[in-house]
């Protein structure tokens, strides 16, 4: 007898979009990745045009406002973010109290989830406005508010485990000069400055990928800001996300030399194990992103004395494609596999690279919240059932 699961009755053939493949979650006026041709624009701008011609305040602001700022508007969102000078007292000792040698982005997550405890309007937003189309406004101030202490708890946990004091920020400086500052204590030069730029430029956003999708998902229950923000943090941090630069980066370092690199790749496909840093869901052509950050890589690599490094991962882009196309399959290199080089390059602890990835994508996580908030409906797929029926409970001492 078939078994019988509401509308769907075994055997049949199911057509199951596994990993939500195909699954469209909204429309959007946010960002676009173009798969086929390697594009990728944030409302109707390319990246490329954007890393050229902006920094990543104006990008941060046309994608959570709609549009790049002028000069007053821009002045507006800086000092809203530069309201934000210090981490309340409560985060900055529940980040030293962490294990130093836990993940940044463990104690990032817990950063910005006891930056919920600490703000009680932010909290009461979504849950307590009747009509969510009113809230937009009031969530987009505790949106911009997140985004600059999302920032201070990043460079706050990487000061700490260097031993440092956490620094506030300093109000002569820029979003990213920040960053970098209040994790070295120096105020970087106009070069390190306009790299670090074109990072969190190019992590802004990027469609409905796992953790765009999580902070939708947790956001679309009207939970707080906070705790969508915390959700997206934990969803990006595995390697087959934003954790892809870190792996990447000691793949590429436990190669050796760039004389092995063939012979790891070789290896790699004859286990028939994946190669971090490449594939994509969407990209069927060269990611964008990596393509900018190649060059990048290169120039850093080279002035920074790690000319092997950068040799082996050219050595394995051109190795693993190649033996890609060769099979018919268009994978190439992703945006973490040269990114992790980038900011090797530019002295950041290997486990830091996840949470500048984090640090540039808040502005995407809560533009995309927003955007969906006036029209909300709660996410909730459902899944096949395919196990047991009609079951009876056995008492404990007779199984
Ligand atoms: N190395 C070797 N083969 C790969 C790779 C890779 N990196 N990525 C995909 N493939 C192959 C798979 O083996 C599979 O082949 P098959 O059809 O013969 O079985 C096919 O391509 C499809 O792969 P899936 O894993 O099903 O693709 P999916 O869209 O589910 O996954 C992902 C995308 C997770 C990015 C995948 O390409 C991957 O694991 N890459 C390595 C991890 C990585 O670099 N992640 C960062 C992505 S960018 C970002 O999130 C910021």
């Amino acid at each position: 007898m078939a078994k019988f699961m509401g509308r769907v009755e075994f055997p049949c053939t199911i057509e199951l979009g596994k990993g939500l493949e195909g699954a469209i979650t909204n429309i959007t006026k946010i960002g676009y990745v173009d798969g086929q041709e390697g594009h990728l624009v944030y409302r109707g701008y390319s990246i490329e045009d954007l890393c050229e011609n902006s920094n990543y305040e104006e990008v941060a602001y046309l994608l959570i406002y709609g549009n790049l700022p002028t000069a007053s508007q821009l002045a507006d969102f800086e000092s809203k973010m530069r309201a934000e000078r210090t981490l309340p007292d409560e985060v900055k000792e529940l980040i030293k109290s962490l294990p130093h040698d836990c993940h940044p982005m463990n104690a990032l997550q817990a950063a910005v989830a006891a930056m919920g405890c600490m703000d009680h309007d932010g909290l009461e937003v979504t849950r307590h406005v009747s009509n969510p189309k009113e809230s937009v406004d009031v969530e987009r101030d505790v949106a911009v508010r997140i985004l600059a202490q999302t920032r201070n708890a990043a460079a706050a946990i990487a000061r700490v485990r260097k031993g440092g004091d956490i620094l506030d920020p300093n109000p002569e400086l820029d979003f990213t000069a920040n960053y970098l500052y209040m994790m070295s204590g120096e105020i970087p030069d106009e070069t390190r400055r306009r790299v670090m730029d074109v990072c969190l430029i190019l992590q802004a956003d990027h469609g409905m990928n796992a953790s765009t999708f999580t902070a939708m998902v947790v956001h679309s229950s009207l939970a707080d800001m906070y705790s969508t923000i915390a959700a997206a943090i934990g969803s990006l941090r595995g390697p087959l996300h934003g954790g892809a630069n870190e792996a990447a980066l000691a793949d590429i370092q436990s190669i050796g030399t760039p004389d092995k690199a063939k012979e790891w790749v070789a290896s790699r496909f004859a286990q028939n194990e994946k190669i971090i840093g490449f594939g994509h869901r969407v990209y069927k052509a060269l990611d964008p992103r990596a393509v900018v950050l190649k060059g990048h890589a290169e120039r850093l690599c080279r002035e920074h004395g790690f000319n092997d490094l950068y040799e082996s991962a050219a050595t394995v882009e051109k190795e693993v494609t190649t033996r890609m196309e060769a099979a018919g399959k268009k994978i190439y290199p992703n945006v973490d596999f040269y990114s992790g080089l980038v900011y090797h390059a530019l002295g950041f602890p290997t486990p830091q690279f996840p949470v500048i990835f984090a640090v540039a994508r808040t502005a995407g996580w809560v533009a995309r919240v927003l955007e969906y908030l006036p029209e909300n409906r709660i996410f909730r797929p459902r899944a096949v059932y395919d196990g047991a029926v009609d079951q009876k409970v056995v008492p404990i001492n007779q199984r």
